[in-house]
């Protein structure tokens, strides 16, 4: 049995930059990741690894790459870490010590257990360039770099059950307006991953919500964050919406059959109990 803990879109910030910047935050971020480390260390059965899947940081800088490592502190078990849109390769790399395929594609292969997790670098070449959120290139690219790199990694131990772990979901959520910063590529890659019988989960972050889909027979899903999360609107043409939705975490277990089970954890964000008005 392998136990894998999936936290995603923790978007740590520098809080004296926020209020330089007076930039809009939904929730307390930070803090929200320090209740989620607490709730991943007083789990009854402690998981093997923890797979941070993108957006760990709001800008990338040195400061909240700092942050980030701080609170992560009290994690004893692997920590696995993919770069979303909001990352910064450069920082990410000298704050993580993982085999990366290269200096710009942070990707990586570990084996957890019985299970081989593939990291996959869904982020633009060229992120590190830009410093803003407002320069940000927030969709995704699954270019022939990567599609080379990930063939080779998924043919190299084919008699192991593998997991992708990456930033950008490779299939469209119905939600438009973050489909519109979606994986440029996913097709290219639900080729490069056909006929992978050993390959049987693809998870994801990005949505900020838990979205379950199949590529190829196999399952795909986004994680809840562990900040604010993404209204669920389908409809064609709607809003940017951010919602309060409770924060969490995907527990993954990969079970003495050879199945994936897929959990979702919510934790305590110390809000107040709510005594309605109607109940006086
Ligand atoms: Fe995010």
């Amino acid at each position: 049995m392998t136990l894998l803990a999936q936290l995603t879109d923790l978007h740590i910030v520098d809080p004296v930059q926020v209020a330089a910047e007076g930039r809009e935050l939904y929730v307390d971020n930070n803090r929200r990741l320090e209740l989620a480390i607490d709730r991943v260390v007083a789990e009854t059965v402690p998981p093997d690894a923890v797979i941070l899947t993108g957006d760990l940081t709001d800008l990338g800088t040195p400061t909240e790459m700092a942050v980030l490592t701080e609170r992560l502190a009290p994690l004893t078990m692997p920590v696995l870490a993919v770069p979303g849109n909001h990352d910064r390769r450069d920082t990410f790399r000298d704050t993580f010590d993982l085999p990366w395929a290269s200096e710009s594609n942070l990707s990586w292969v570990v084996d957890v257990g019985s299970v081989r997790i593939i990291g996959l670098d869904t982020v633009v070449a060229d992120r590190d360039r830009v410093h803003s959120l407002h320069d940000m290139q927030h969709h995704g690219e699954f270019d022939d770099e990567r599609a080379h790199w990930l063939d080779r990694a998924l043919g190299e131990a084919s008699d192991r059950p593998t997991m992708i772990a990456m930033h950008h979901p490779p299939f469209v959520t119905g939600i438009g307006w973050m489909d519109a910063m979606g994986l440029r590529g996913a097709d290219r890659f639900a080729e490069v991953i056909a006929d992978r019988p050993h390959l049987t989960r693809i998870v994801a972050g990005h949505i900020h919500r838990t979205i379950t889909a199949t590529i190829g027979g196999v399952t795909a899903s986004t994680s809840v964050a562990t900040v604010h999360q993404v209204e669920l609107d389908l409809a064609p043409g709607a809003p940017v919406q951010i919602v309060c939705d409770p924060p969490g975490y995907t527990l993954h277990r990969f079970n003495r059959q050879g199945r994936w089970i897929s959990h979702v954890r919510h934790f305590d964000t110390g809000s107040p109990v709510i005594n309605p008005t109607w109940a006086d």
